[in-house]
């Protein structure tokens, strides 16, 4: 009669042991975990990343077929920033960095954007320009304007002062409370409209949905923002040029390079010399977008003062010629 180490190569036997330790510390029987494993199937590739829903999200509201490339590659865009969101979790949690991870993480986040600002030309010069007219007026009013993940992203990277108007920041005073804060984020002042002040419709759906959301996105990410995280850092580490050029990079990736990757977007299809077509989400998009007009900057501690002047300058107007040659 056979025993067991007959029928089982001592690899199983070690895996069979580890098992039964695992099961057994949780009061459960691994006999019956193993009749389940029995049954259960292989794993496929079109199961395991959710192909068949994937690729059912896309659901045009027109039949102007180039709808679908304008879906697929916000879709994408998201997927990119959720990748994002991922690293600035993990970064959050460092209560005691280490500089090597650090760069590692936000590494990540720059080569995801990088990625983004490098194939943004899908939207600039991928989709036909009347195609483009017409489908865009059965998605009104929705705006990537209401992308809640790029809030997200920037709330995650830097104190929240830094994404503040700055008058109104002067005015608060400097026992304002985080949520008062929150309410005077520079994209609120975006999409209104101009005559009147008020907000526009993105702006107030947008507030609808995902005010809540974000207070909470906020409030966890006030002491865990990647601001923070770097002055956790060894006060040496925080000066390290490796770390210096990640950060530089992703305020330039995030705050210049996507808007004006973006910007020209808007110019190709939007702009009708010598007026602009209005934007679905209805700000006056040729002020709104140009980051020399915006002005965000995460980490203004690390950019010298001619640098903060000329930030995103030079690049919109090359950015419009190229677009109107
Ligand atoms: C043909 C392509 C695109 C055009 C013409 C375009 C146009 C615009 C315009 C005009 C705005 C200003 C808000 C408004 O009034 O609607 C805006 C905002 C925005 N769009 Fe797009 N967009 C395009 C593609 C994308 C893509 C692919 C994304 C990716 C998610 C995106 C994300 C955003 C974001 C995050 C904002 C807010 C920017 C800010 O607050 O500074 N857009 N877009």
């Amino acid at each position: 009669m056979s025993t067991l180490q007959d029928d089982f190569s001592p690899a199983v036997l070690e895996q069979l042991r580890r098992l039964q330790e695992k099961y057994a510390a949780d009061g459960q029987d691994l006999a019956a975990y193993l009749e389940g494993l029995y049954y259960a199937d292989y794993v496929n590739y079109w199961d395991y990343i959710n192909l068949d829903t994937l690729l059912s999200l896309q659901r045009p509201l027109t039949q102007i077929p180039d709808e679908r490339i304008f879906i697929m590659y916000h879709q994408i865009t998201e997927l990119y920033f959720k990748l994002c969101l991922c690293e600035y979790e993990q970064l959050g949690e460092l209560q005691h960095p280490a500089l090597q991870e650090v760069v590692l993480r936000v590494g990540r986040i720059n080569r995801y954007f990088e990625n983004l600002i490098d194939s943004f030309d899908v939207m600039v010069d991928g989709m036909d320009k009347q195609q483009f007219l017409q489908f865009r007026m059965a998605l009104m009013p929705a705006s990537g304007f209401q992308s809640v993940q790029y809030r997200m992203i920037e709330i995650a990277s830097t104190s929240l002062d830094n994404l503040l108007d700055k008058e109104k920041r002067r005015l608060l005073g400097e026992a304002a409370a985080h949520d008062e804060l929150l309410g005077c984020i520079y994209w609120k002042a975006g999409a209104t409209i101009e005559e009147s002040g008020a907000k526009a419709l993105t702006l107030i759906q947008f507030e609808e949905k995902y005010t809540s959301q974000l207070a909470a996105h906020a409030a966890h990410y006030h002491h865990r923002n990647l601001w923070s995280v770097v002055q956790r850092l060894p006060q040496e580490d925080q000066d390290h040029p490796r770390l210096l050029r990640q950060l530089k990079q992703l305020d330039v990736n995030v705050n210049v390079n996507w808007p004006l990757m973006h910007f020209k977007s808007a110019v190709r299809y939007l702009e009708r010399d010598p007026t602009a077509i209005a934007a679905t989400g209805g700000t006056n998009w040729k002020k709104y977008l140009p980051p020399k007009f915006q002005r965000r900057i995460f980490y203004p501690q690390l950019w010298s003062a001619q640098e903060l002047e000329d930030w995103g300058k030079g690049w919109v107007e090359s950015v419009l010629e190229e677009v109107r040659a």
